[in-house]
């Protein structure tokens, strides 16, 4: 079981990082300059191609960390992004950052996104790299959630580290790439989906982010994966 304040302490630590480190490390780990730009070039290609046209969308960004998500949203034409963080510091950096780049259809709400509630419904709710973080009963209590969060039709696009074979959890240890201790957990694919795919929420697709003997594929136990879900309600 993870440590939620040691969590917590690593990703506030993360936000010191700002303008140390590139803007897109902060909060995706990769440090390494090469392989950073390989790593944005190949998800925001792929992920954009399977969310479509989001221009007019609504966007919830859950576990935003500093928004590198929700700026490429913006860009690429969407209505407005609310991103979800509970380091007030990681907000903190990306509101300063959108008043930098004159972005003003971007909402950062400090808050545990599966705490977050609301009436609205979004057309795309994103999860990026936040269940890793999540112990059991605040995945669960997160995920029972997406069914009201997603507009009818709208889509949740999941990008999770997945652990290949048996869950697998790294419980505060010292990470020499990140120079701290890390913690995160890695659920199988069932242990995904099963409890994803309730009250209307079916599976349009997934697939691991890169292919296998891909350089970014860096650990033998995990890989990056892409799920794509729908709300199939009717409005
Ligand atoms: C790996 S980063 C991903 C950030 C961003 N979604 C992305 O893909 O670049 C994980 C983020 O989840 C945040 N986080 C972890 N647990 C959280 C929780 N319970 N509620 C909200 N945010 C959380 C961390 O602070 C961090 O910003």
């Amino acid at each position: 079981m993870l440590d939620r304040n040691k969590v917590k302490q690593f990703w506030d630590a993360r936000a010191k990082t700002y303008e140390s480190l590139a803007f897109e490390s902060i909060a995706n780990l990769e440090q390494n300059e090469k392989n950073l730009h390989l790593k944005i070039n190949h998800e925001s290609e792929k992920v954009f191609s399977w969310l479509g046209d989001v221009r007019g969308k609504k966007i919830l960004d859950l576990g935003a960390g500093v928004g590198q998500w929700a700026f490429r949203f913006i860009e690429k034409g969407a209505k407005s992004v609310k991103a979800i963080e509970f380091s007030e510091e990681l907000a903190n950096v990306g509101e300063v950052e959108a008043n930098k780049r004159g972005v003003q259809n971007l909402q950062f709400i400090v808050s545990p996104a599966e705490e977050f509630d609301t009436d609205e419904k979004f057309d795309i709710v994103l999860c990026s790299g936040l269940c890793v973080y999540l112990n059991d009963d605040q995945f669960l209590t997160l995920v029972r959630k997406f069914p009201k969060l997603i507009n009818p039709g709208g889509l949740l696009l999941m990008r999770e580290g997945m652990a290949i074979a048996d869950r697998h959890e790294i419980n505060n240890k010292f990470s020499e790439h990140l120079q701290s201790d890390y913690s995160a957990t890695y659920r199988t694919r069932d242990q995904y989906l099963k409890p994803l795919l309730i009250n209307g929420l079916e599976l349009v697709k997934d697939e691991n982010m890169f292919e296998e003997g891909h350089i970014l594929n860096k650990y033998k136990e995990t890989r990056l994966h892409l799920f794509l879900i729908r709300n199939k309600t009717n409005a």
